[in-house]
């Protein structure tokens, strides 16, 4: 999604806030823009592109002379994925007021915006492009008296809607105003430097200090620092995060893309996830963020699982958790849904959000109806100090270090050991006994060493990616446990290779979809030997009957599977519930594999964005 950038302080702004939306660019835009205050010229001066970053910076080498190196110190900056008007400069952000004295650069929408235009036209405000966020900056305009935040503050009231924003105004050559409500704004406190960004990425180079608005805050931003207040202008204090996000961790390290680098991480990512979390003696885990005591863990009947896209898929392994290890009968909702239905939430209810950025739009309403509804909510995010960590005050982290690649790989594993986690954790306190809370904590201790084997097949399924990477379409089919995993392998195959991927369950094949299946179609069958498996290789059966190649994933040391399959790549045994993770380990090397034969823009899909902030 949009990705907004502001600096103020004592460097070149420009540097800043280019390098900053260069780290943003992994979110997905089409289109980039700064806006810059000149010390020299005393105005404003812009510079909008569309495309690349890259096309933006040889905009600004040609239409911004820096005078004297430091001729701009104030400056604001955005990526722009469209949604009101197409992709073109006069669409980019920043937007300018009719004076050109303000500049506006905004994430969300402004979902009132034609009356406000209409009344603005009659007032003789000339618009220059199609967006809705044109309206905030006229709008400020028309509310400024000499202060540059009472102006914002003044222009909000009046909008309906969701907004992160950065305005900045030649009147206040030190200042930066940014406000939000329901798009993230971070706040980097620096050495007489202040840099505030939509996504953290964009900051750590610079502090580690950050702060982080909640709706309905309004930050008036200088080089020393920052006040906020809420919109009726009383001042409120949010705390100072401390990131521990390294610049390494954001960059690709040697590898070509960062879903390649993050594939590989995996390893590394689950140690982090169940670090210090395992009391193997004990046969439990420790979450200490769920702030749960025994008691009333015991208390609760049911679980409610909120989530979406990749985070969804997880859940759903995560309800096979609850319901084998725990007992505990569970739903898992799509939180788009769940939000608009009247979703029956007892006072045993509890729900569980997840979400690796922990700003999706969809599950922050979910949560928020969740605790409406008297629910216990927990979240389950990776992001520090997201919206859905924040508003839960209560969850688990995943510490799986920051996804960039649009495509969520490591998420989903660091997310499937914390759902683990929490299913043993449930369960000791329900009717797990101790010993086989010590098998299961014992397993989960080989979740690195398990991922770690799944990538040493990288080499043959790149060869299989080779032989496939032609197909127009392909079906993904497990059972249990594996099924979640196949919804997620078609998930990732459809977003960063456009081949049309179906995900099904073994069983349901049979009752439609087969009548897909031709010598054109080929099928990849996760089929672990465990439990259903002989079921599912007659469903193999079924698709070789019908001409469709099959591409089993299979446990290492088990050849019944290779007799129906054209295919075979194996992952290490491993109890059932550990086995989602080595399978979407493959999955995810075989879709990145196909994809990069096909020569797809693996990091920046096309039409999508990492952080889905609208509904
Ligand atoms: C798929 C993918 C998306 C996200 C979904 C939810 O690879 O990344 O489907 O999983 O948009 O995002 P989060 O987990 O941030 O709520």
């Amino acid at each position: 999604m949009c990705g907004i950038v502001g600096y103020v302080g004592q460097r070149n702004a420009t540097g800043v806030i280019v390098s900053g939306l260069q780290r943003l660019e992994y979110r997905g835009y089409d289109s980039a823009g700064v806006a810059l205050y000149s010390s020299h010229r005393k105005a404003l001066v812009r510079v909008r592109s569309v495309g690349k970053i890259a096309a933006l910076v040889s905009r600004i080498e040609k239409d911004v002379p820096d005078q004297d190196g430091l001729d701009y110190t104030l400056g604001i900056g955005h990526t722009r994925w469209a949604t009101h008007g197409a992709p073109t400069e006069a669409n980019a952000h920043p937007h300018f007021s009719r004076s050109g004295e303000f500049a506006v650069a905004h994430n969300g929408i402004i979902e009132n915006y034609v009356a406000l235009k209409e009344r603005l036209v009659q007032k003789g405000y000339v618009f220059t492009s199609e967006t809705d966020t044109e309206v905030l900056a006229h709008l400020i305009e028309e509310c400024y008296e000499g202060d540059l935040h009472r102006a914002v503050a003044a222009a909000l009231e009046q909008v309906e809607g969701t907004y992160g924003i950065a305005v900045i105004s030649s009147r206040h050559p030190g200042l930066i105003v940014a406000a939000r409500k329901g798009s993230p704004i971070a706040i980097g406190v620096g050495s007489g430097e202040t840099i505030v960004a939509s996504d953290i990425s964009a900051i750590i180079n610079y502090t580690k200090k950050v702060v982080f608005l909640n709706d309905e805050d309004i930050a008036t931003i200088t080089a020393e620092g920052l006040d906020i207040s809420s919109l009726k202008n009383v001042p409120v204090s949010r705390e100072l995060t401390h990131i521990d996000w390294s610049l390494g961790q954001i960059e690709k390290g040697g590898f070509e893309h960062f879903m390649l680098k993050e594939i590989h991480e995996q390893p590394q990512a689950l140690a982090n996830a169940i670090r210090g979390r395992l009391l193997e003696k004990d046969g439990t885990t420790h979450l200490g963020g769920i702030r749960m005591t025994s008691a009333e863990i015991a208390r609760i009947r049911h679980i409610t699982i909120a989530a979406c896209g990749t985070s969804y898929y997880a859940g759903m392994v995560g309800k096979y958790f609850f319901e084998d290890l725990a007992g505990l009968s569970t739903d898992i909702e799509q939180a788009a849904e769940f939000r608009y239905r009247n979703p029956i939430i007892e006072r045993d209810t509890l729900l569980l959000a997840i979400s690796q950025s922990g700003e999706t739009a969809d599950t922050i309403e979910a949560v928020r109806e969740g605790m409406r509804k008297g629910a216990t909510v927990l979240g389950i995010c990776n992001v520090v100090g997201s919206t859905i960590a924040r508003e839960t005050e209560r969850g688990v982290y995943l510490h799986a270090g920051p996804e960039i690649g649009v495509a969520s790989t490591k998420a989903f594993s660091a997310q499937v050991a914390v759902l683990a986690m929490l299913a043993i954790v449930f369960g000791r306190a329900r009717r797990l006994s101790g010993s086989t809370g010590r098998d299961l904590v014992r397993e989960l201790l080989r979740a690195p060493e398990v991922a770690a084997a799944a990538l040493e097949q990288e080499p043959a399924i790149k060869v299989i990616a080779e032989k496939y990477a032609r197909a127009e379409h392909m079906f993904f089919l497990g059972r249990g446990y594996m099924y979640p995993v196949a919804l997620e392998g078609a998930l990732k195959l459809k977003e960063i290779s456009y081949i049309h991927a179906e995900g099904y369950h073994a069983a349901e094949l049979k009752h439609g979809p087969i009548a897909l299946l031709d010598e054109h179609v080929p099928v990849v069958v996760a089929v672990p030997d465990l439990h259903g498996k002989s079921k599912t290789i007659s469903n193999m059966q079924e698709c070789r009957a019908r001409s469709s190649p099959v591409i089993a994933i299979a446990t290492a040391g088990d050849d019944e599977v290779n007799r129906y399959s054209n295919d075979v790549i194996r992952v290490p045994r491993c109890l059932d519930f550990l086995t989602p993770i080595p399978v979407v380990i493959v999955e995810q090397l075989l879709a990145y594999h196909i994809a990069k034969c096909r020569g797809c823009p693996i990091d920046q899909p096309r039409n999508l964005a990492k952080s889905v902030t609208v509904e």
